[in-house]
C-alpha cells in the first residue's frame, strides 16, 4: 500500500469507524438492463429452489438490493413502501465471501462478518432444512428493525411483516423480470444469525430470498 493509500484508508476509518476493506462501493444500478414488462412478470414469477453455480457480479447485486429497497427519488423514498415511510427493514447480503448489510443512500456494502454464512439460509440446527439455500451465490435476508419504527407494539411488529413482504416481492418481481431465479422464505437459522450479526432484541430475521441463476 502507498503512503497516499494508507492516509486514505486511515482517514476513511476515522470518519466513518469503518477499515476501507470492510465496504463494497457497488457500481449505480442499472434502470436500463433489459427486463420484462411488470405484467410479464407477474404472470410468469414462481418459485425457483434450483441454482447454477454461475456467479452474481457487482453491478447484478447493485441491480438486485436497489429493487429490493433502493432509493427510488427524492427525500430518500424507497423502491418498496413501508409503513410511515419508516424503511425500517435492514437488507443484509450472504456470499461466499462474506455478509454485507445494503446500505441505500450511498449504494454500498458494509461487511457484517467475513466468509461463507450462507449455511445459516438452510435452516436451523435442530429440525427442517432446505440445503438448496446455501448453495444459491447470494442469498438476501430482510431484518425488522423496530428501532427504526419508533414502537415495539404488536402493531409496529404487524407492519413489519408486511414491510419484509414487499421487499420480498420486489425481489421477487425483479428476478423474474431479468431471468434470475429465487424463491421468499421464512425458513433459516434464526439464532444463529442472530448471534452472527449481533442483532439486538428489537432486531428480528423474518424473511430470505435466495438468487441465482436458473440451472439448465
Ligand atoms: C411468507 C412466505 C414464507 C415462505 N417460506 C418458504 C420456505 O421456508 N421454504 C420454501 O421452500 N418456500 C417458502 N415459501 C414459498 C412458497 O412455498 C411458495 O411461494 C408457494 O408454494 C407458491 O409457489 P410460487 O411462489 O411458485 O407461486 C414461502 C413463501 C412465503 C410468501
Amino acid at each position: 500500500m502507498t503512503i497516499k493509500n494508507l492516509l486514505f484508508a486511515s482517514l476513511l476509518t476515522a470518519s466513518t469507524g469503518m477499515a476501507a476493506q470492510d465496504v463494497v462501493n457497488l457500481p449505480k444500478p442499472d434502470m436500463k438492463a433489459k427486463s420484462m414488462s411488470v405484467v410479464e412478470a407477474l404472470r410468469t414469477r414462481h418459485s425457483v429452489r434450483e441454482y447454477a453455480t454461475t456467479r452474481i457480479t457487482n453491478q447484478q447485486l447493485s441491480n438486485l438490493c436497489w429493487a429490493a429497497c433502493g432509493v427510488s427519488r427524492d427525500n430518500d423514498h424507497r423502491t418498496a413502501p413501508s409503513a410511515l415511510n419508516k424503511k425500517e427493514i435492514r437488507l443484509y447480503v450472504f456470499t461466499e465471501k462474506a455478509v454485507y448489510e445494503y446500505e441505500p443512500v450511498a449504494n454500498r456494502l458494509n461487511v457484517k462478518a467475513k466468509g461463507d454464512h450462507r449455511g445459516l439460509m438452510a435452516g436451523g440446527k435442530a429440525g427442517f432444512k432446505q440445503v438448496f439455500a446455501q448453495e444459491a451465490p447470494v442469498s438476501l435476508l430482510m431484518v425488522i428493525d423496530l428501532e427504526r419504527f419508533g414502537q415495539q407494539s404488536e402493531q409496529a411488529i404487524r407492519m413489519g411483516c408486511v414491510d419484509a413482504g414487499n421487499v420480498s416481492e420486489n425481489i421477487n418481481l425483479y428476478c423474474q423480470s431479468v431471468g434470475l431465479a429465487t424463491v421468499p422464505r421464512a425458513t433459516m437459522d434464526t439464532e444463529g444469525i442472530r448471534a452472527l450479526l449481533k442483532l439486538s432484541d428489537k432486531q428480528i430475521p423474518i424473511m430470505n430470498n435466495p438468487v441465482g441463476w436458473p440451472k439448465k
